[in-house]
């Protein structure tokens, strides 16, 4: 195994009509930025739910951050905070809020042109020049609730980057699984096929000596398997829209990656189609990463020749497992409700490869991968191989 650290300072409050313990989560007498997205709060109840738990504070409120939050809107929540004089941050939403308030914490007192935190992709690890933050989930899918990460779109170049670091946890999250009762039904599938791939992106890589993050990685993707395709169509379950909360949690928190090699190829390819087509996060996953592991197949096979064998219960030669084993995930996709071509998803489809080559190249992206070993030209093959 590995050498690793790991630190999550975030205080996890999960369950049922959890919402109201933000009356003794939000910091005594703060002044409160309360962000959320483009209004679903106000039609599910959470917005009222919010507002009465944090009835004793100050609370000022900022709207309308997109899915796929954009630098440019972040900005001017980030000179409404400066003007307010805001101590502390309260994201009300998916993955994309709870991103944005990330950017927002890291750009109030940073020294420089906010945008380089996007294109130098700095870390930011001391606190204090942090402001601080929590969140309330509405949607599971990213993990963001509980790890350190952010990624969010410059507009003007349509250019999805990320950025993290460990000043960058929310300080709580509240993740009440009643919530997805709202959802689209769309949004429940990208959920459990966002968080099947982050999983992915932690366990297709080679066989190690990380037996126990492979064990809970498994009993992750097990999970979302048995409960995924039933939560879609009754998310007002409470033992499946509990497991697939956690599950989504676990699945991006930090844990499963200790000791172990990871990839993301497929989550930075991803984020190009998004920025190009604007197509969902997960959807554009579920088009990459089947096809990431035919054209990697030497490298992977070993361990995809494991999961086939715990996760599908396949039997045969390592390169059949292996091979049907991508299969069923793509089967396992389809059933989620995915497409897995990306010609089913847009028109304008054949720029996409020399578009993402060329990007990569420009940012010095040339050795993606657990062994690097993802060429600009392995790259080429897998956008083509996925119209
Ligand atoms: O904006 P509102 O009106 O709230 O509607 C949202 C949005 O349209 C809606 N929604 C959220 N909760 C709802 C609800 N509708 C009804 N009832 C509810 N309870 O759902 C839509 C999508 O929301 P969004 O936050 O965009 O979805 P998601 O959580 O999938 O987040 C996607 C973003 O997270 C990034 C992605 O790249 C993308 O920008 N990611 C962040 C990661 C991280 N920080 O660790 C990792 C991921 O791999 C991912 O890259
Ligand atoms: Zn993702």
């Amino acid at each position: 195994m590995l050498n690793f650290e790991l630190y999550n300072p975030t205080q996890l409050v999960f369950g049922k009509g959890q919402i109201e313990k933000l009356s003794v989560l939000a910091p005594y007498g703060a002044k409160i930025l309360l962000a959320y997205g483009g209004g679903s709060i106000f039609k599910n109840g959470i917005y009222e739910q919010v507002k009465t738990a944090l009835s004793g504070f100050e609370i000022v409120e900022f709207g309308g951050i997109e899915a796929n939050p954009q630098f440019e809107t972040l900005m001017k929540a980030v000179t409404l905070i400066r003007e307010e004089k805001i101590d502390f941050i309260l994201a009300v939403g998916g993955g994309s809020i709870i991103d944005g308030v990330k950017f927002m914490s890291a750009a109030v007192h940073f020294e420089g042109n906010p945008i380089d935190i996007l294109l130098k992709r700095i870390l930011f690890k001391d606190i204090s020049k942090v402001v601080p933050f929590g969140t309330v989930l509405t949607l599971p899918a990213t993990g963001s609730e509980m790890n350190s990460g952010s990624v969010v779109t410059i507009k003007t170049t349509q250019e999805k980057l990320d950025f993290g670091g460990s000043a960058m946890f929310p300080k709580f999250s509240i993740c009440d699984p009643t919530v997805i009762v709202s959802l689209p039904k769309r949004q429940l599938q990208n959920g459990v096929v966002d968080a099947y791939i982050h999983v992915l992106e932690q366990y297709l890589t080679y066989p190690h000596e990380g037996y126990l993050q492979d064990r809970i990685a498994e009993s992750i993707l097990q999970t979302l398997i048995q409960v995924g395709p039933q939560v879609v169509e009754n998310p007002s379950d409470y033992a499946l829209a509990s497991n697939f909360m956690w599950s989504c949690t676990m699945a991006l928190n930090g844990l499963i990656q200790k000791g172990v090699p990871s990839d993301w190829a497929t989550h930075m390819i991803g984020h190009e189609l998004t920025a190009l087509y604007g197509i969902d996060h997960a959807r554009t996953l579920a088009i990459i990463g089947p096809n990431l592991y035919r054209i990697m197949f030497e490298t992977k096979k070993g361990k995809l020749a494991q999961y086939g064998k715990r996760i599908f219960n396949l039997s045969g030669t390592e390169d059949e497992i292996a091979h049907e084993a991508i299969k069923k995930t793509v089967e396992f996709f389809h059933t989620m409700g995915m497409q897995t071509k990306l010609s089913e998803c847009t028109k304008d489809y054949e720029k996409a490869a020399n578009f993402i080559v060329n990007r990569f190249e420009k940012r010095g992206w040339k050795a993606l991968g657990e062994k690097q070993n993802i060429t600009l030209e392995k790259l080429k093959s897998i956008v083509e191989m996925s119209y």
